[in-house]
């Protein structure tokens, strides 16, 4: 058979001029033989560190005056995902009636069954939902709880739900139970689920826990949670807003019945997106908040009836899923946590620095809650905001305070380094 270089040098010994070929280096420098191919494959794994990273990082396109540990509430999109949202944007405004409805609107159900995939359920059982709370409180106002049923929680689950749950308790007499759990961070698995089984009553209906804890990065075990409450007859809510993309979040992995999370958080997918995971059986115990008019009530398409809307961000979902697979699931877990360590590596352990979470391996991912005596959190992150550009939240809690520091996949490991040195700044010389 021709080859490409054959039949390129055989139009030159013909005297036809050859058409110029674009052929990246890489190509041209393709191994012969096995053994080269091997010997290269090698080259590159022990490249990938350094030029692998340094291209994921430059795939945003965010604002590097600002060092952004505060990753937690939004994350940015890589370019290519915007890309695709404004191509879908566009398409879109053609003809609205035509294009957004019938052309874009049916592409979606391809988006539907990759997260399904993502995620390990089927298809059938994921809702395309704009963000944690929309799918949160399809269920949480969806249920059938009579007065007196209560809802189990923990004082570190997000506080805007507990409010939620406070409607219904003053609305119908539900009735919200938040507990404490034994430490901060909490490392004995053992005894956070005796503490929540401890907690149960006969009338103990629901149990709302986060996936992983916003304000600390703490990663639950909701797999015993759930196993430890199913047998009981209480369905547990997952609050996946911070689990999903970030830590190890498949449906059989924490064998749950309800997860509800955002994908523009961890995912990096476009601003107003989320998914909610309903087992089968329970998709018809849950009416929806929004009612669907023509929808069965076992098709999982009755929790996503909001009125006319854009199909562009939930096709862009499909981008951020090819970006995150092209990273590497596992690829990802593992670097979000080497950035972790790359920072608080240098402060963990000095005096006067208290870590409220965990360094465990499996307890938490990027997210690290740390304060330093003698500065309050709130203080140093104005600090850090103010003179140095420095965006990070700082967090008093009842039980714990510090700063909430979330790098992302986009974070280089010269900004954190930078980070460290700030805080070892504050740390010798106060807030001067
Ligand atoms: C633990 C937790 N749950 C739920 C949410 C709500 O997420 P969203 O505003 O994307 O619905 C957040 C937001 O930060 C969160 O941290």
């Amino acid at each position: 058979m021709l080859s490409r270089r054959n039949f390129v040098t055989g139009l030159a010994a013909t005297g036809v001029i050859a058409p110029r070929l674009f052929i990246p280096t890489a190509h041209a420098a393709e191994p012969a033989r096995f053994d080269d191919a091997v010997a290269a494959a090698g080259r590159a794994k022990q490249a990938t560190g350094a030029q692998f990273w340094s291209e994921i990082q430059q795939s945003w396109a965010v604002d590097r005056t600002i060092l952004n540990v505060e990753n937690g509430g939004l994350q940015p999109a890589p370019a290519i995902v915007n890309q695709a949202f404004f191509q879908a944007w566009t398409k879109a405004n053609e003809a609205p009636s035509y294009t957004n409805a019938r052309v874009l609107w049916p592409q979606v159900e391809g988006v539907r069954a990759r997260l399904a995939k993502a995620f390990g359920c089927a298809t059938e059982e994921m809702a395309i939902t704009r963000n944690t709370t929309e799918g949160f409180l399809a269920v949480a106002l969806g249920i059938k709880l009579n007065p007196g049923d209560e809802v189990l929680t923990t004082t570190q689950d997000y506080h805007r739900f507990h409010n939620d749950l406070l409607q219904r308790q003053a609305r119908e007499g539900i009735v919200l139970r938040q507990i404490k759990l034994p430490s901060v961070p909490a490392e004995d698995i053992g005894a956070v689920v005796q503490t929540l089984a401890d907690a149960i009553t006969p009338r103990t209906k629901v149990i709302l826990l986060s996936h992983v804890f916003q304000l600390t990065g703490q990663v639950m075990p909701i797999r015993e949670v759930v196993q430890m409450a199913r047998p009981r007859g209480i369905l547990v809510i997952v609050d996946g807003a911070h689990g999903f993309s970030h830590v190890a979040a498949t449906r059989d992995g924490l064998d749950c019945d309800i997860y509800a999370t955002s994908l523009h958080k961890w995912l990096s997918a476009p601003h107003g997106t989320g998914f909610l995971y309903v087992r089968k059986e329970l998709i018809p115990t849950i009416w929806p908040l929004q009612p669907p008019t023509d929808r069965e009530p076992t098709d999982i398409r009755r929790f996503e009836a909001i009125g006319t809307a854009s199909a562009a961000p939930y096709l862009a979902i499909g981008a951020a899923l090819d970006f995150w697979e092209m990273v590497g699931v596992e690829r990802k877990r593992e670097r979000l946590v080497w950035l972790r360590e790359r920072w608080v590596s240098r402060l963990a352990g000095l005096p006067g620095v208290t870590l409220n979470t965990s360094r465990k391996p499996g307890f938490a991912g990027a997210i690290m809650s740390i304060d330093l005596a003698g500065l309050p959190p709130p203080k140093l992150a104005t600090w850090l905001w103010e003179r140095h550009r420095v965006l990070v939240a700082g967090v008093v809690h009842p039980e714990f305070r510090g700063l909430r520091v979330v790098p992302a996949l986009y974070t280089t490991e010269a900004e954190l380094d930078r980070f460290a040195d700030l805080l070892l700044l504050a740390r010798k010389n106060g807030l001067t």
